[in-house]
């Protein structure tokens, strides 16, 4: 079933640009407006939508937290992200103008199960994202948009990620639809773009493999890496840690690129491997300049630096030790295909130690108990 790839992890990051389209098809009209209609929430209940609270773990959480960057944008309401687990024991504030999204691949985490179950003991309504049919989750929400990813067999996510990420998307311009908070004109440019992502990350699949592999192999004995990304660079930052502490058993830490100075500057020290997600370079805006003077904050302390950039952006060329590029795309949707190169790259890793990349140790696919 692993259709010739060595392993289906393998398989499903080169499923990843499939997992973008199918999400996307038939969630749209001829004249580009967003149909959700199978989500079964009236359009008069998403109006008076008033906060959005995501409940997810892992690799879900780091979807969810890309969504808020793109919700609050695009649909001017607060978005909170809170770890499932997390959730129910803090008295979290939920009215029936909150809508509670419940991320989860497989549709049976305790943790989100129990934090959904909760948000609507407290009169929430909860739409799950989900990309396993008829699971435990989508069955106990109000409503559910389903990813199609298709089957995710190895433990570590990765399709699913990239599925999860263009939902939420949809779910964000559905409500900036209803709510009418963006011209109609501004959600068909979004949708194009979404559209166009495929290819996107196609591009990473089919130039960036030696690159990647390249730097695994220089890197192979590392003890720890940090991965450190600003905007929606900081979700990808912390699912790249994640990836590389999952399948290559390396320490790795994940953080904000504004927090170095506030702390993990300190355990940068010679030939560190410093993984950062550098934002577009087009304009050269303060946040790109920013995430650029931390690879130099961390290299004049003798780091090692892999940048994931824009196409021939220069000062990722001329900063980082290594250069992952990616095409150019609009700033919200680069998780899309930031993550694409640091899958790749922890399954590189885990490869040449010689490591079950589907199958890593003490991880479960999906996790039933709380
Ligand atoms: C973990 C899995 O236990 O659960 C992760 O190993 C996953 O890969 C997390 O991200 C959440 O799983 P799900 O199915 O709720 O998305």
């Amino acid at each position: 079933e692993k259709g010739g790839w060595p392993s289906f992890m393998d398989k499903e990051i080169h499923e990843d640009p499939a997992a973008v389209a199918d999400t996307l098809l038939g969630r749209f009209d001829e004249k580009g407006d967003i149909v959700l209609d199978e989500v079964r929430i009236e359009p008069d209940a998403f109006r008076s939508v008033d906060k959005i609270i995501v409940v997810a773990c892992g690799t879900a959480s780091y979807a969810g937290l890309v969504a808020k960057y793109a919700i609050e944008h695009w649909v001017r309401i607060p978005v909170e992200v809170e770890l499932a687990h997390e959730f129910r024991y803090r008295d979290p504030i939920l009215t029936p103008r909150t809508l509670v999204v419940a991320i989860s691949q497989s549709g049976e985490t305790m943790d989100t199960l129990m934090a959904l179950r909760h948000a609507r003991e407290q009169g929430s309504r909860v739409l799950a994202i989900c990309n396993t049919q008829g699971a435990t989750i989508p069955r106990e929400s109000d409503a559910v948009l389903y990813t199609h990813a298709g089957p995710e067999i190895a433990v570590a996510s990765t399709k699913a990620f990239v599925a999860q990420v263009t939902a939420a998307y949809l779910l964000g311009l559905y409500l900036a639809q209803v709510k009418g908070t963006m011209f109609r004109d501004e959600i068909h440019q979004v949708l194009d773009n979404l559209k166009a992502m495929p290819d996107k990350i196609q591009w990473v699949l089919d130039t960036q493999r030696e690159s990647i592999e390249r730097a695994a192999k220089r890197m192979l004995n590392a003890h720890s890496f940090l991965f450190l990304g600003r905007h929606v660079g900081y979700p990808v930052a912390m699912e790249g840690a994640l990836k590389l502490k999952e399948i290559a058993y390396t320490f790795t830490e994940g953080f904000a690129a504004g927090e170095l100075k506030h702390g993990p500057i300190a355990l940068v020290d010679e030939g560190e491997p410093v993984v950062v997600i550098v934002p577009s370079a087009r304009g050269r805006d303060t946040l790109h300049n920013k995430v650029i003077s931390g690879i130099e904050e961390v290299k004049a302390r003798g780091a090692y630096t892999i940048a994931v950039a824009e196409e021939g952006d220069p000062d990722a060329e001329r900063y980082a030790d290594i250069v992952f590029w990616r095409p150019a795309c609009p700033t919200l949707l680069s998780p899309l295909v930031d993550v694409v190169p640091l899958q790749l790259f922890a399954m590189d890793m885990a490869n040449l130690k010689g490591y079950d990349v589907d199958k890593p140790r003490n991880l479960a696919k999906s996790v039933t108990v709380e």
